[in-house]
């Protein structure tokens, strides 16, 4: 099944619980929540204490990206916070299959992201036990970038070795994805889209629509 996670990390902060809901209304199935520590990251955002006071606003999959250094610190924390599914970053933990293992122990779904030029490989033997592979397609850190174009042939190959395991591993691309391109990412065999600033520029419920028909096409 096609869904539509979009990123909060481009949401109107000031009125976030209602933007969520807004979201739900609309259709998206997940929520991208976007968690950065500024090591792995330049950049900041938010943590536990927020994720846990949106729990409320919406019953949809809290899909955590964590973009933050040895995430095993944290496990705990973000599934009591709420979370539905927890990706880490293979370049992010020095114990990967531990960090998965600790994910799926708590009940949860659980994800492995690679940042745009780290090679497939690197994911080959933990595939089987993931429920999705987050291909980033720009670098992480921010919103409102321009996706990298090699993104789409890594997630060519990975649908490829998928298939080839016999395996059901949902796909999912999160960086600069738009009306546009979102079409050509699904072609290449993403089913799960993460949208930060293309959702939440201009009127969101709108925004949702025009994704969900050509994610429902
Ligand atoms: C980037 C984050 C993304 C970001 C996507 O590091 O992982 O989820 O919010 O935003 P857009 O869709 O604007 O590129
Ligand atoms: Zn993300």
């Amino acid at each position: 099944m096609n869904c539509l996670s979009p990123s909060i990390l481009s949401a109107d902060f000031s009125k976030l619980g209602a933007q969520i809901e807004e979201l739900d209304e609309a259709g998206a199935q997940y929520v991208h929540i976007d968690v950065m520590d500024g090591m792995f990251v330049p950049s900041i955002s938010f943590g536990m204490p927020i994720i846990k006071s949106i729990r409320d606003c919406s019953d949809r999959i809290f899909d955590v990206h964590l973009m933050i250094e040895e995430p095993d610190r944290y496990i705990d924390d973000f599934v009591k916070a709420g979370a539905d599914l927890i990706t880490v970053h293979a370049e992010s933990t020095k114990h990967l299959d531990r960090t998965i293992e600790a994910i799926k122990e708590k009940g949860i779904l659980a994800g492995v992201a690679l940042n745009p030029a780290t090679p497939l490989s690197a994911i080959t033997y933990i595939l089987p036990k993931v429920d999705m592979v987050l291909i980033m397609t720009v670098n992480p850190g921010f919103g409102g970038q321009k996706m990298i174009p090699y993104t789409l042939q890594k997630v060519r190959d990975l649908k490829k070795m998928i298939d080839g395991m016999g395996l059901k591993t949902d796909i999912e691309v999160d960086g600069g994805i738009n009306l546009e391109n979102v079409g050509e990412a699904m072609d290449a065999g993403a089913n799960i889209i993460v949208a930060g600033s293309a959702v939440f520029s201009g009127d969101v419920t709108e925004n949702v629509c025009h994704f969900l028909n050509i994610l429902n096409s």
